[in-house]
């Protein structure tokens, strides 16, 4: 939530930070706004209510020079998105600026105390404290900034990432971090900063992630620094990123969520790439062989995770308990981090994070770890807070995912959960004959079985256009597939704005049928399973109460293609693997609709892609 990027260097500043911005703005677009320190020593911030581009009409008439700047794009926490409320924010003698990504939680107390003292706040943010209360303690102790910023941090109680510059002092920035994310790119005569590594990637593949309670020193034309916030010169650990600058472009496609759809075939082979050989029915993970004790002794797995994560948990859930026999409970990371739970180190918690940065799945495994569970990570993006706090971990390995809705990482987390399930059930030797086979198999041919999935796209285009204009919409799935309808109305509903709610099909007749009528179409997930009979019962009762079902069916169902109004033929899939095929018709579902209601798929409204706060 939020992107903040700063630069210091020879280049325009300028033009890297608003590069930058575009390649954060998934991370929230209500404001942007930029501060660059000029060559003549003025302190010139730009900042407009609207996405990054708005910002950049906003300064085509500006004084935009400088090879020092930061910048800001907002998802609003404290005070509505406009123009004064936007970031950076700057000290009452106008000579520090400041951007932020968290929660200041203190910040009334502290701002009354820096009212009492004189300072005149501007905005409604929290924010605005960090930079007054900077420039009070670099005044009133008469210190340098690095001295005044850490004193002052010693106040906050919070989260941040922030940057902060000073026009006394134009060729450095100072950066720090606590439970937000910051990374440190390293040029040659330039360095970078940033919420992820996406702005930093196109100048340099030399980053040093900063951790909890550090401040970095970045002085043009000198070594980065890294401090303690009780002032202990830290550990500078340069990583080497694999990323590509290409993964972080639409490659032709109108929207990065199509993209990010039709780049599943490839995103799902380089996840099974390596652990799952061309032959034989094995699996490997290596976070599972270093730790077998571990899995061999878990009494217990409690998944923690939100949103479409925990979606994918809920599957992960059905599939350890059926192949590796381990009880395993689901659990919102937002309640779970609150519940005090019961944990012994018997106990294994998975935290499931495509960002890897989701605040609360963070605290839930600060919780966990303290409590003595072993923690287990999936996460996408590698070098992330939640990978760095996990015992160990198995990465999806999808790439970037930009568009705001969940999709490739959703298919990624799932192919993960399968092959987890069965490498502690080889472990343990709890795998039913014939189930290793069939899932090492299935793997094998996920990604075509995706890309024969992706050529409903068209067929799902003209089927968008009888429903753009409903209001509400119902999934419903059994058994593997419940939390696939959860994952297909969610899906919809961020960014159509439709209401759609996910029910499991037999559950229907509890309450949820007394909806139905001709203006509610239900989409029904009833690929060939255990359960297809009973589901063709729950879409008869549909039907019966003159309800429109859209149903997602085996290629060749012949019973439910007479019943149903639509039907999406998906090729035959392993049981346990049938929710990654069904989500691409599902993904393509919500996709259309929301391009024919004219909605921003990739950003849509209130939503940001990285939840860093509670
Ligand atoms: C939905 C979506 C969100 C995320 C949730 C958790 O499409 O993207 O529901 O799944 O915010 O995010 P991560 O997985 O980054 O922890």
């Amino acid at each position: 939530m939020c992107g903040i990027v700063g630069y210091i260097g020879e280049q325009p500043a300028y033009d890297v930070l608003i590069k930058g911005l575009h390649r954060l703005e998934y991370r929230g677009y209500d404001s942007a706004g930029v501060a660059l320190l000029s060559p003549d020593g003025e302190l010139n911030i730009y900042k407009t209510r609207g996405k990054v581009d708005d910002l950049e009409r906003f300064c085509e008439s500006k004084d935009v020079s400088g090879n020092v700047g930061i910048a800001h794009t907002r998802w609003a926490t404290h005070g509505e998105p406009n123009d004064v409320n936007a970031h950076p924010h700057f000290s009452c003698s106008g000579r520090l600026a400041l951007v932020h990504n968290g929660t200041i939680e203190n910040y009334n107390v502290l701002k009354t105390a820096l009212e009492l003292q004189g300072c005149t706040f501007r905005s409604e943010t929290d924010t605005e404290v960090l930079v007054q209360l900077i420039e009070y303690v670099k005044e009133t102790n008469d210190c340098s900034l690095v001295d005044a910023v850490r004193e002052a941090l010693k106040e906050v109680i919070g989260a941040y990432a922030i940057a902060v510059i000073d026009v006394n002092d134009p060729d450095m920035i100072i950066g720090a971090r606590k439970s937000s994310p910051l990374v440190i790119g390293i040029g040659d005569n330039e360095t970078f900063l940033a919420s992820d590594a996406t702005p930093i990637i196109e100048f340099t593949n030399k980053v040093v992630y900063l951790n909890d309670d550090e401040i970095a020193i970045i002085k043009k034309g000198q070594p980065l620094q890294i401090i303690s916030t009780d002032n202990r010169p830290a550990e500078i650990d340069i990583k080497t990123l694999r990323m590509s600058v290409s993964q972080l472009e639409k490659g032709g496609y109108p929207h990065f969520m199509l993209k990010e759809i039709f780049e599943q075939p490839r995103t799902i082979h380089d996840c099974i790439r390596g652990r799952v050989g061309s032959k034989g029915a094995t699996v490997t993970l290596s976070g599972v062989i270093e730790n077998k004790d571990r899995f061999l002794n878990a009494h217990r797995i409690i998944i923690v995770a939100c949103g479409t994560s925990w979606h994918a948990g809920l599957i992960g859930k059905r599939l350890i308990q059926e192949i590796a026999r381990i009880p395993v409970e689901v659990e919102y990371a937002s309640e779970f981090r609150y519940s005090n739970p019961v944990l012994t180190d018997r106990d294994i918690v998975i935290a499931i994070s495509q960002s890897g940065e989701t605040a609360d799945t963070l605290a839930a495994i600060q919780m966990a770890r303290k409590c003595g569970a072993f923690v287990y990570g999936i996460c996408n993006v590698v070098g992330s807070s939640i990978a760095r706090a996990t015992d160990s971990g198995t990465y999806i390995h999808v790439g970037p995912e930009i568009g705001v809705a969940s999709t490739k990482a959703f298919t990624g987390q799932v192919t993960v959960l399968s092959m987890l399930a069965l490498a502690i059930g080889q472990l343990k030797g709890s795998v039913k004959p014939g189930v290793a086979e069939e899932i090492t198999s299935s793997l094998r041919r996920l990604p075509d079985l995706i890309k024969q999935a992706l050529k409903l796209n068209e067929s799902i285009e003209q089927l968008s256009g009888i429903y753009t204009y409903v209001h509400n919409f119902l999934y419903l799935g059994r058994g593997f597939n419940y939390p696939s309808a959860l994952e297909g109305a969610l899906k919809l509903k961020e960014i159509s704005y439709i209401h759609a709610e996910g029910y499991p099909a037999a559950e229907m007749k509890h309450g949820p049928i007394a909806l139905i009528d001709h203006e509610l179409p239900t989409v029904v997930i009833a690929p060939n399973d255990e359960l297809h009979e009973k589901i063709i019962s729950n879409i008869q009762q549909v039907k019966a109460r003159g309800g429109s079902v859209i149903a997602v069916v085996t290629k060749g169902d012949t019973t439910i293609a007479d019943i149903a109004d639509h039907i999406l033929e998906i090729p035959e899939v392993a049981e346990p693997l049938s929710p990654v095929i069904v989500s691409i018709p599902l993904q393509l579902l919500a996709y259309h609709i929301a391009i024919k209601k004219g909605c921003n798929v990739d950003m849509p409204r209130n939503l940001a892609k990285s939840v860093t706060v509670e």
